[in-house]
Order: structure tokens, then C-alpha cells, then sequence
């Protein structure tokens, strides 16, 4: 199964959201990831459930909504309504992960759950089978354009073993700092999901980057 390719809205222009999405879906990328900032959980601010929703009547396409906010327990339900397809929240944020994830699934969207670089992959031993989307930070949250953090690609190893030895399903996504120079070391690590924000806004060609991190094209 090749890797799906989730590029992030946050690095396109704002004022022409419309034409970012026609991008992503020309370039044969299979989700669009929206990164939902507080400016409380990280230092800076992005979108809310709107522009969620005016995303999902204008793309098909599954919505991958990360949440760096501080407390998800009182805004999650309103991006499900909003139409996303998979919720991600921050471990960091939550107490009640396990209630947070539980009740992402009861209404029938892809429950997920994101480490920073700094939290150690052990965190998610009593998730494991409340999980269809488990977002491994290589970057600290907050902005696109920074670089990958080396050590974050061993977590996706470990995680990667983790759901082998348990058996699991979820996938493994990666965010922040992937582009083809490393796309094939992720690849190789277990990655399932990439989120390419700068690397796929700043190409001048969408569609090679896409098959380049998949893997089908050479970098
Ligand atoms: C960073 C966001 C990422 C960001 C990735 O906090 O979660 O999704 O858009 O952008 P790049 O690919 O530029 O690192
Ligand atoms: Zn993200």
C-alpha cells in the first residue's frame, strides 16, 4: 500500500484557499490536512471549525483536522460537525484521552492522537486499539517551513513495533519537515500518512511531489 500524501492548507496563501484545494487535488494527493491553531497550545493562530467546514463543501477529499489547541474536550464535537474525517488531538492537551477518543469514534470519524517531539511513544501503550491515526510531530508545533528533527524518526520505528507487537491498526502519520530528501528514510520507518506543507505548496510541480514522497518517482 503506498503512502498517502496530506498536504497542509497552512502553507497556502489564505486569500486563495479555493485554489489550494484544486491544487492538492490535481496533484493526486489523497488528504487535506488542516492545522487548527490557538495561539495558547502553540504560538500561533490559524482557523476554526469554519473554515473546516466551507473546506468540506468544496473538496471531497477526507479532512485530516489537527488540533494544537489547549483544552480539545470543549471544541472537538464542533469540528466533527464541521465535516472532519479524521480528529487528531494533542496527548500533551488532554487528561482524558481515552473519553476524547472515544467519543471522536461515536460519531464515526477517524480518532487520532499527536506527540510533540519531546513526549516519549510509550504515552500511547493503553491507546493503541482506540486509534485509527497516531501523528508523529518531527517538527515542534506551531509553524511550517522548519526543518525535520533526525531523532523523531526512531519514535516512528518504535511506534511502528508497537502496533505490530499489539497487532493494531492505526496508521502512522508524519508532520513537519518532510520533503523528498527524507521522504524515503520515513518510508522506511513505517509511515503510512505524510503531511507535506511547505515542500508541496513551494513545488512547482504538485503532482511529481506527491509521487515523489509515495515513493514512485526517484528524489
Ligand atoms: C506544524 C503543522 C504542520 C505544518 C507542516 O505545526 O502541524 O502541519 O503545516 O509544514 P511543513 O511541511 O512546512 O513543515
Ligand atoms: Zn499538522
Amino acid at each position: 500500500m503506498s503512502v498517502i500524501v496530506a498536504p497542509s492548507v497552512l502553507s497556502a496563501d489564505f486569500t486563495a484557499v479555493g485554489e489550494a484545494l484544486q491544487r492538492i487535488e490535481q496533484s493526486g494527493a489523497e488528504w487535506v490536512h488542516l492545522d487548527v491553531m490557538d495561539g495558547h497550545f502553540v504560538p500561533n493562530l490559524t482557523f476554526g471549525p469554519k473554515m473546516v467546514a466551507d473546506v468540506r463543501a468544496r473538496t471531497k477529499l477526507p479532512l485530516d483536522v489537527h488540533l494544537m489547541i489547549s483544552a480539545p474536550e470543549r471544541s472537538l464535537v464542533q469540528y466533527i460537525e464541521a465535516g472532519a474525517d479524521f480528529v487528531t488531538f494533542h496527548i500533551e492537551a488532554a487528561v482524558h484521552a481515552h473519553r476524547l477518543l472515544q467519543q471522536i469514534g461515536a460519531h464515526g470519524v477517524g480518532r487520532g492522537v499527536a506527540l510533540v517531539p519531546s513526549t516519549p511513544v510509550n504515552v500511547l501503550e493503553h491507546l493503541l486499539d482506540e486509534l485509527e491515526l497516531v501523528l508523529i510531530m518531527t517538527v515542534n508545533p506551531g509553524f511550517g517551513g522548519q526543518s525535520l528533527i533526525p531523532e523523531c524518526v526512531e519514535k516512528v520505528r518504535r511506534v511502528a513495533e508497537m502496533r505490530r507487537q499489539r497487532n493494531a491498526q492505526f496508521r502512522i502519520s508524519v508532520d513537519g519537515g518532510v520533503n523528498r530528501e527524507n521522504a524515503e528514510r520515513l518510508r522506511a520507518a513505517g509511515v503510512d500518512v505524510m503531511v507535506s506543507g511547505s515542500s508541496f505548496f513551494k513545488s512547482s510541480e504538485p503532482a511529481l511531489e506527491v509521487q515523489t514522497l509515495q515513493g514512485q518517482q526517484i528524489a
